[in-house]
């Protein structure tokens, strides 16, 4: 935890100069405080801010990922008290599920189903062990079905469905993900809503032809949350090219 310190300062640094990172230090100590007090309650092991490392990873994707870092609660209810869809009606999928820290919030709403999707096979095992902690608090918690497996290849379920995302890869990647939910939706068309959690690459989003945004709030790198909602046009508009 402490050794990535210096790389996510030097990250600050070099996308808004000293300053900035400087400005961030005490954002980012609140944050961390924040973020534990759900560990201390549940007794979980949810926050870890480690590089991910290519040699536990599925698939060929970890020079594309960003580090593991939870989604704040606070940050998370926003998201969902602004869905203009009815959770019953939807499956929740976290697409880079890390810890677990998002689909054990989701698991306490009313989605048909919950599910998350992680590439490290070292982060997906503390979220089985995290799910199973959790629910000894939360006895009435929805199921949660978690998988090890590389996002971008990854089968999604043919339901009306949630994809959740907080900045699991760069734009590279984001652009074969938006592929792959073109052929998911040409197989199979359907109302998909898609959540962005620090919208960084909502460009491949927008670029798709896929999505309407319906909700915007903040910009990528505002400390209080910034995050996007989309929802699939009707006709689901043009598709990228492959
Ligand atoms: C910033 S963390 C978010 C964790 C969790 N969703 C949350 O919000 O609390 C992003 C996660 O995406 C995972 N990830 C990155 N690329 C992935 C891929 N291609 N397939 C599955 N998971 C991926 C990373 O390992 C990391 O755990």
């Amino acid at each position: 935890m402490i050794r990535s310190w210096p790389t996510l300062f030097l990250r600050a640094v070099s996308r808004g100069g000293l300053g900035h990172a400087l400005a961030r230090i005490p954002v980012y100590l609140e944050r961390q405080w924040s973020l534990r007090q759900f560990d201390r309650r549940y007794h979980t092991r949810t926050v870890d801010v480690r590089p991910i490392d290519p040699k536990e990873v599925v698939g060929e994707g970890a020079r594309h990922s960003s580090t593991h870092m939870p989604t704040p609660q606070e940050h998370f209810d926003r998201m969902m008290a602004s869905l203009p869809m009815s959770p019953q009606d939807l499956v929740f999928i976290d697409i880079g599920s890390g810890l677990g820290r998002v689909v054990l919030y989701a698991s306490t709403l009313r989605f048909k189903r919950v599910i998350g999707i992680e590439f490290s096979r070292r982060l997906h095992t503390e979220a089985l062990r995290n799910v199973e902690i959790f629910r000894r608090a939360h006895p009435e918690m929805l199921p949660v079905e978690l998988t090890c497996a590389d996002a971008v290849s990854h089968e999604l379920p043919r339901e009306d469905t949630l994809l959740f995302l907080h900045q699991p890869f760069d734009f590279e990647m984001f652009q074969r993900f938006m592929l792959h939910v073109a052929r998911s939706l040409e197989a199979a068309p359907r109302p998909l809503l898609l959540v962005y959690c620090e919208p960084r690459h909502q460009k491949a989003i927008d670029e798709s032809g896929l999505f309407e945004l319906l909700v915007a709030v903040g910009e990528p790198g505002d400390a209080s949350g910034a995050w996007r909602i989309w929802r699939t046009l009707p006709d689901m508009g043009r598709r990228p090219d492959r």
